[in-house]
């Protein structure tokens, strides 16, 4: 068995697959690392975890040799918002942590997993049914190394062979970690709010439409890429991938379905107003369908019954 290796793995998506790549492969046979370490909050159990700073690649080179690594998930960045009050930082997580992954990769035959984002498309991008290939002029420093990123995966396979893959995720929806400061980070607060006071102050506008996926989801995606059979893969590392597209008020009609008296009321962040207007308001997700089977199994209504029934058990008991 092929030994993986998280990198981010403390994070809303890392600490999901961490567990679930453990469960498919063995804890044996996972590493998840991060920049900053456990502690007994995190929900990752069983396999080894180590402190891993991406943009050290000297750490990068140990870790993996140590461990005879053959596959990276790597999910360490900066997400929008964070990386819009830090962009220096961003660039030099999300680019020159992703360059140290990729020169590692190369060195030991590794395959990497890295995700992209809608974020990697920007306002004179086509905003509904947003194809595959198209304009691809981000405004945001998230952005800007998210199409880096995946430039720089299609070089590293075309030019030294690595095995690059990766996916444009959309907002990610789940209830074990919370998200680390994105633009749809609002999709998530919402079910907190709800089940704690029944009210959620949104700050993204009404009408304000964008991908969106269910945990679940997302992991299936992650997992099913890499296990691909490469031939059958043209689109290796920008996949377009989602389950369903909503706005602040529909997901708020979802949750009064469970909970009639949840209220919902808006104060508008101009910043992540201004980056979610820039994405799309739904994408095109067929090359994912027919190049590696890609099905989405949660929509709105399942998620929201799914993401109470959890929430409730978490905060309430
Ligand atoms: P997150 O913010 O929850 O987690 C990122 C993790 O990276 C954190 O645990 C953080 O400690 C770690 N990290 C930060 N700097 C690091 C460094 N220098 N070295 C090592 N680790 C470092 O993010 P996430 O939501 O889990 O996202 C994972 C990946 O998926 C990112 O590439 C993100 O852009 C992408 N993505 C996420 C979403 C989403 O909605 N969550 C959507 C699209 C794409
Ligand atoms: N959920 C992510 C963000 O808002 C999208 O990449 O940053």
């Amino acid at each position: 068995m092929n030994k993986v290796l998280i990198t981010g793995s403390l994070g809303q998506i890392g600490s999901e697959l961490a567990n679930a790549l453990s469960e498919r492969y063995g804890v044996d046979n996972v590493i998840v690392s991060d920049v900053r370490a456990k502690t007994c909050d995190d929900q990752i159990s069983g396999c080894e975890c180590a402190v891993l700073d991406v943009t050290d690649p000297a750490q990068i080179a140990s870790l993996v040799k140590k461990h005879n690594i053959k596959i990276i998930y790597h999910l360490a960045a900066l997400l929008s918002a964070v990386a819009e009050a830090k962009p220096q930082t961003a660039w030099n997580v999300n680019i020159n942590g992703l360059y140290n992954i990729l020169e590692v990769a190369r060195e030991f035959g590794c395959a990497v997993f890295t995700p992209s984002s809608i974020g990697a498309f920007g306002l004179s991008t086509p905003h509904d049914k947003t194809p595959q290939e198209t304009i691809q002029r981000p405004n945001t420093m998230y952005g800007v190394t998210k199409v880096a990123g995946e430039l720089l995966c299609d070089y590293y396979h075309k030019r030294f062979g690595v095995d690059t893959r990766g996916l444009r995720y959309p907002g990610i929806i789940s209830y074990k970690t919370l998200p680390g400061g994105g633009t749809t980070d609002y999709a998530v607060e919402i079910y907190y709010e709800a089940i704690k006071s029944k009210k959620y102050t949104c700050f993204l506008k009404p009408g304000t439409y964008l991908d969106m996926m269910y945990m679940p989801d997302a992991i299936k995606a992650a997992i099913n890429l890499m296990e691909a059979d490469q031939k059958k893969l043209i689109h290796r590392n920008a996949f377009n991938v989602t389950a369903m597209s909503f706005e602040p008020d529909m997901l708020a009609a979802s949750i009064r379905k469970k909970i009639p008296d949840f209220r919902i009321d808006y104060k508008i962040d101009p910043v992540r107003q201004g980056i979610a207007e820039s994405w799309p308001n739904s994408m095109d997700d067929s090359a994912a369908r027919e190049e590696w089977g890609w099905q989405p199994e949660y929509d709105l209504e399942k998620m929201t019954e799914d993401m109470l029934t959890h929430l409730r058990e978490k905060l309430v008991g």
